[in-house]
């Protein structure tokens, strides 16, 4: 949702700035804007991508050592030149980039109007940037305006300010919405993550919610709260690497992140399973063993594809752990009034570990005594940090809006926690731990099999280019592969799809189903497999057209099938990690013929950081 980046140091800015932008343009682009501070505040913005903006500022003056820039993904206001960052105020001596939403932006609107503003745009930003104007005109410091400001805004802001009168300082501030400090020798850069700082240091800053970075050319980062007392946070160093932000060969982020999973799912499980002893290490579960033995229920809770592995995991603890778990949308259990315990266990379950509303969930159930766990791709990441412990799936970044690697690596983790609290638990046999985790380990390879059918994909998903519809159909564990295949086809190719439990699919989408229609069944042979078999033959029925996931050697399905994957046999337990990656690469190709931009599809953002 929007990206901010910043610099100031000895080197020039627009390269930095540029370059920032594309890393982050996954987090919005529907317009981007530059700002840069010379002996002038200039500001240059248009509708459309960073590119777009490129173009536009070719041949213009640039030359500067500090500035910031914005890349969009509008809330207020619609996709244009005037809404889009930085925004000006009044007097154009102060620009604001935001991310965020100021909830109480009309308000603050009416008043500053009755003051003698007047508003260019229909944004929430500019309300912002013309109140600390409106403090700044008082004679205070800039640091003092901003902090009046922030005091009076209601919401969520990641912010960077610059001020013509103040020529080598740049103030940014955090609520809610992320924003990270680079600390190089003389210089400082901001960013929404870490991926547009990597490249030029390692030592970063997490800003908390309600701190302000004051960066000032020449002197160490000094940061205080909005109610100016000053903190002394703690400087990390990330682990990034360079080429992980890169599509090393691939067309598209999408496709290097698919191909990715098999060490993306290697890299979370490795070093947490030990073969040899036959036991699991989660540091996060081990030391807080007695909340997890102890709890009544657990509540997993996440949006999109992370609430689709939820499902999963929702399977495999009740099966493992023979305790009551319940999946919530988190934007939905926010405002409910949910019944919560002291006694409880939260899962929040995020990639980008930035999601609004699962953050609200949590702090909703932490405000109930609840325990809580997060799974998170992002380190450091707002939802890492305010969870009371945690894993992280090591999936390394993930560029392409729809999410594929991060989705096999939660589900992953969530296994690996299930087993471990159930051996300590004692509600599963040693052998049948060891079935599992050796089932578990050979997975990665059995990706690496069906990546090696991605032709066969290819070929066969160039006859859905054009469908308008498509029913994804599965029982048990793979339900939520039925939902999470319908997710990646819609989303990026914009086809209308909709994942249903195939015994469901009486119950009223069989009214949909005709020679036009493909269904797409998950159809491995355990589980329910002789149910599913007699769905399909609903399907066909009725002259649908069938595209099956079925495990190797299946003939029944297979016969019955229009196209079909053949995955390799493994754990009931293990199947989603397996039959998600056909269903991935068909939604894949199927984008790529109706030439649609699959790593950034149209009015999404990676990082949902609004409500
Ligand atoms: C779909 C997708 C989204 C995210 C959702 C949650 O491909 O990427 O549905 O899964 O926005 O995001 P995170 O996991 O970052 O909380």
């Amino acid at each position: 949702m929007c990206g901010i980046v910043g610099y100031i140091g000895p080197r020039e800015a627009y390269p930095i700035l540029i370059k920032g932008l594309k890393r982050l343009e996954y987090r919005g682009y529907d317009s981007a804007g530059i700002a840069i501070l010379n002996d002038n505040l200039q500001v240059f913005k248009c509708k459309g991508k960073v590119s777009a903006l490129e173009a536009f500022v070719q041949g213009k003056p640039l030359h500067a050592t500090m500035g910031m820039a914005h890349t969009r993904w509008a809330t207020h206001g619609e996709p244009n030149d005037v809404n889009a960052h930085p925004h000006y105020s009044q007097s154009e001596s102060l620009a604001v980039i935001h991310n965020g939403i100021i909830e109480n932006y009309a308000i603050l609107k009416e008043g500053l109007i009755k003051s003698g503003f007047t508003f260019q745009s229909n944004t929430d930003t500019e309300v912002l940037v013309q109140l600390i104007e409106y403090f700044k005109n008082s004679g205070i410091s800039l640091l003092e305006a901003v902090q009046l400001a922030l005091n009076q805004t209601v919401g969520a802001y990641a912010i960077v300010v610059l001020s013509k009168n103040d020529p080598d300082l740049m103030i940014a501030a955090r609520k809610g919405s992320p924003l990270v400090v680079g600390i190089g020798k003389d210089e400082f850069f901001l960013a929404s993550d870490a991926s547009p700082i990597i490249e030029y240091t390692k030592d970063v800053v997490y800003l908390e919610d309600e701190e302000i970075a004051i960066l000032q050319r020449g002197q160490k980062l000094k940061v205080k709260t909005i109610s100016d007392v000053e903190t002394f946070p703690q400087v990390h160093t990330l682990e990034l690497n360079i080429s992980q932000l890169e599509k090393g060969g691939y067309e598209h982020f999408m496709l290097k992140e698919i191909f990715e999973q098999p060490d993306t799912i290697r890299d979370s499980f490795r070093g947490r399973i030990q073969l040899e002893n036959n036991t699991i290490t989660m540091a996060g579960i081990i030391d807080h063993l007695d909340k997890f033995l102890n709890a009544r229920r657990i509540i997993m809770t996440a949006a999109g594809t992370s609430w689709h592995a939820c499902l999963v995991g929702e399977y495999i603890f009740e099966e493992l752990l023979r305790i009551p778990v319940e999946v919530e949308y988190s934007s939905e259990f926010r405002y409910r009034k949910p019944v919560l315990y002291n006694d409880d266990i939260l899962i929040a379950v995020s990639q980008s570990g930035e999601t609004a509303d699962t953050l609200a969930a949590i702090h909703l159930a932490k405000s109930h005594g609840a325990f809580i766990y997060g799974i998170c791709n992002v380190v450091g990441s707002s939802i890492a940090r305010a969870t009371d412990a945690g894993s992280y799936t090591h999936a390394g970044p993930e560029i392409g809006v729809a999410s594929t690697k991060a989705f096999t690596a939660q589900v992953t983790v969530l296994t690996l926690m299930a087993l471990a609290i159930a051996q300590k638990k004692g509600t599963i046999s040693e052998e049948r731990l060891k079935e599992i985790m050796i089932a578990l380990t050979e997975i990665p390879a059995k990706v690496t099999q069906i990546l090696n059918k991605a032709k066969e994909i290819q070929e066969f998903s160039k006859y859905y280019t054009y469908t308008r519809n498509a029913l994804y159909l599965g029982r048990g564990y793979n339900f939520p592969v039925a939902l999470e295949g319908a997710l990646k086809l819609k989303e990026i190719s914009y086809i209308h799809a909709e994942g249903y439990p195939a015994a469901e699919m009486k119950h009223g989408p069989i009214a949909l189903i005709d020679r036009e229609m493909p269904v797409v069944v998950i159809a491995p042979n355990k589980g329910h497999y002789d149910k599913v078999v007699s769905n399909i033959q609903e399907v066909k029925a009725r002259k649908g057209r069938l595209i099956s996931i079925i495990t190797e050697g299946d003939v029944t399905v297979k016969e019955l099938s229009d196209h079909y994957v053949e995955i390799p046999e493994t754990e009931e337990m293990l199947i989603p990690l397996l039959a998600t990656i056909p269903l991935q690469l068909m939604a894949y190709y199927i984008a790529v013929f109706r030439e649609c931009n699959v790593d950034q599809p149209r009015n999404l953002a990676k990082s949902v950081t609004v409500e």
